[in-house]
């Protein structure tokens, strides 16, 4: 945790237990998520402590079933492998996954501080997230890039994040698509002021302006930071 953008967190808020995750604020800055998708596994615990010393304001966990998405990435052991390593640490779990409902109670378990699905895989989203709520961890609803963002603006009031697939899940290192950026706008005019609009795949300095200019206030980024050389100089590129 960057300690300029300490308070864009909170441990405290009443209604989900005492760990971080994104709190219902009514003035949001920019946060910047590194994805641990594209960090050296092998030197995993290392690399999200650079990541956070470096300006990174929270950590993105990319998790995929090989259904959903064509890949494979982590569970809830690496979760709780880098709670462990950095116990103050937001951890932003994203699940790409088919059946969300069997992972929400694994990863909190393992110190996730939220928890983001996918509105595809569900037909209704509200006992999800009822239940990620119930285990002290804030909620997010995510949208792929073919998925209008009406699939998701009936349920605007009760989550605190909203994610827009700016990619295909499944990998790191793609190109954005820029074509996604009006849903971005849409819910963020949909939604609370307190609600987080965050961007996930091929935001790089080049594209972060325009997420932002469509009200994007949480920014993903794995090749983008992990793949450079300075991961601080990376970040400030980013905001
Ligand atoms: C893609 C993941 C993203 C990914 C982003 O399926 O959800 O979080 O790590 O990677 P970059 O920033 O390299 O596009
Ligand atoms: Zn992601």
């Amino acid at each position: 945790m960057h300690p300029a953008n300490a308070p864009q967190v909170s441990t405290t808020s009443p209604g989900f237990g005492g760990r971080r995750h994104f709190q219902r604020l009514s003035a949001p800055a920019l946060l910047i998520a590194p994805s641990i998708l594209s960090a050296d596994f092998a030197r995993l615990g290392e690399e999200c402590k650079a990541a956070l010393a470096a300006g990174g304001d929270l950590l993105h966990v990319d998790v995929m079933d090989g259904h959903f998405v064509p890949n494979l990435s982590m569970g809830p052991a690496i979760c709780a492998s880098v709670h462990k390593a950095l116990p103050d640490a937001m951890l932003d779990v994203h699940l790409m996954v088919t059946d969300p409902a069997a992972y929400i109670e694994p990863f909190a378990k393992a110190g996730a501080s939220h928890v983001t699905f996918h509105i595809e895989v569900v037909k209704d989203p509200r006992p999800l997230i009822a239940s990620i709520h119930a285990l002290g961890m804030s909620a997010g609803l995510a949208i792929n890039p073919d998925t209008p963002a009406e699939a998701i603006v009936p349920f605007v009031g009760e989550i605190e994040l909203a994610l827009v697939m700016s990619v295909y899940p499944g990998f790191s290192g793609q190109s954005f698509i820029s074509r996604v950026l009006p849903k971005t706008r849409a819910l963020r005019d949909a939604g609370p002021k307190s609600m987080r609009v965050q961007m996930d795949g091929g935001v790089a300095p080049e594209t972060a302006p325009a997420c932002r200019e469509h009200g994007c206030d949480v920014i993903v980024a794995a090749s983008a930071i992990f793949g450079r050389g300075d991961y601080a100089a990376a970040i400030r590129l980013l905001r």
